[in-house]
């Protein structure tokens, strides 16, 4: 039953929707893709050599581990990976890990299947799980625990009511994306062995969950994070894929990448009036102040401006043109002192000995580079 209504689960209506785990979706939508020549992951700007990767990784069954610094776009290449799954999914109506009719794992679903006449079902969309890498994650905020309460309510211990699950079985027939896998508590790291490799999970205490998930794992690190030693455990790393995610290849990427994400392109629902010689300037901006070999002043920046400070300087400039009534902006809208670029870049970067005079400069530099190169290249 679904929403009250009969259906044949078996007719191709229904069918896309079930009896299939995500990593078969994926498979089944990039084996397509493979024969039409298109880019299934539109969504991400360039990264052409990180989509071959992520593909063939996904197509081998991989959990991939995607190693980047800051902003580059790791959890925006989870999400493309997401979307290739249906946009909805047809589960058991009120299973807390969105059970499967076909096949149900969880012991209610399992008991309902099989003592019940009618079974409703729901709609549920994709599913997209961020399990935060939080270094006081507990054994029952990752797999799941008892519910205290249900056992108040005289559930008997072993009912499958009493079972809560947590954030990485919430993923079953979706996406669980590990953000920041390192900064899991390393007993916690352990658990993921099994998870990731045989999709079951025995806790601490030497309990089986009893069921298996069919969950597409992926997860991220930030190597600018890590104090010495890789905070991943060797035996997790050994399960996983590692496919580094790199800094826009391209000025022209870069501007994609601002452009698009841009606040005003939410707001207004159109793309911003932005001249060509300012995107190139904003875009050279951040470009300059993540290029070690260009210029000597640049060495003395430590953290390196990420997609966002490109995105949020794009934003700053509208914005100020915007205030002075104007729809385009002009050359004064960086500001007097360039207040708007420094908006978007003073916690963006770290500078040596974090001096934020030293720091006003070197954006003003940037700034002066940038202009000086775009207006270069127009006048040749
Ligand atoms: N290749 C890209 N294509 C499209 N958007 C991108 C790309 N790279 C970065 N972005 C944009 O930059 C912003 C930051 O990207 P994202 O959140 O994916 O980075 P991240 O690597 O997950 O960062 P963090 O390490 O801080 O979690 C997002 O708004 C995202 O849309
Ligand atoms: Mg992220
Ligand atoms: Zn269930």
């Amino acid at each position: 039953m679904l929403y009250g209504e009969e259906v044949d689960l078996w007719s191709s209506e229904y069918l896309p929707y079930h009896s299939k785990t995500p990593t078969e979706y994926v498979i089944e939508k990039i084996l397509e893709s493979e024969k039409a020549e298109v880019d299934i992951f539109p969504g991400v700007v360039g990264k052409y050599r990180e989509k071959e990767l992520v593909k063939n990784a996904l197509l081998s069954g991989s959990p991939i581990l995607l190693k980047g610094r800051r902003g580059y776009g790791k959890t925006t290449l989870s999400k493309a990976i997401a979307e290739l799954l249906p946009k909805k999914i047809l589960a058991v109506k009120g299973c807390k890990i969105y059970d499967d009719p076909t096949r149900p794992v969880c012991f209610s679903c399992k008991r309902k299947l099989l003592e019940e006449n009618t079974v409703e079902l729901a709609w549920v969309p994709r599913i997209w799980v961020r399990i935060p890498g939080d270094p006081m994650m507990t054994t029952r905020q990752l797999v799941g625990g008892i519910s205290i309460q249900k056992i108040r309510e005289g559930y008997d211990l072993d009912h499958p009511e009493v079972f809560i699950p947590g954030r990485a079985l919430k993923a079953n027939r979706g996406v669980g994306y590990f953000d920041e896998l390192g900064a899991l508590p390393s007993a916690m790291q352990t658990l993921l062995h099994e998870l990731f490799e045989e999709h079951q999970v025995t806790t601490l205490e030497g309990d089986i969950v009893p069921f298996k998930v069919s969950t597409l794992e992926l997860a991220s690190t930030n190597p600018a994070n890590y104090r010495g030693t890789n905070p991943i455990k060797e035996p997790l790393l050994d399960r996983m894929e590692e496919i580094e995610i790199g800094p826009p290849e391209t000025l022209e990427e870069e501007i994609e990448i601002g452009m698009r994400n841009m606040f005003y392109r939410k707001w207004r629902d159109e793309g911003p009036p932005i001249p060509r010689w300012h995107r190139e300037i904003v875009a050279r901006i951040v470009r300059y102040a993540r290029d070690k070999e260009r210029f000597e002043f640049t060495r003395r920046i430590e953290s390196e401006p990420s997609c966002r400070a490109t995105i949020k300087l794009f934003d700053h400039l509208q914005s100020k043109a915007l205030r002075s009534g104007r729809r385009v902006p002009l050359l004064s809208d960086y500001g007097e002192n360039l207040e708007i670029v420094k908006l978007a870049l003073m916690g963006r970067i770290e500078v040596e000995f974090n001096l934020s005079e030293r720091k006003g400069e070197i954006v003003e530099r940037l700034f002066e580079e940038a202009k000086k190169q775009t207006c270069r290249q127009i006048y040749n």
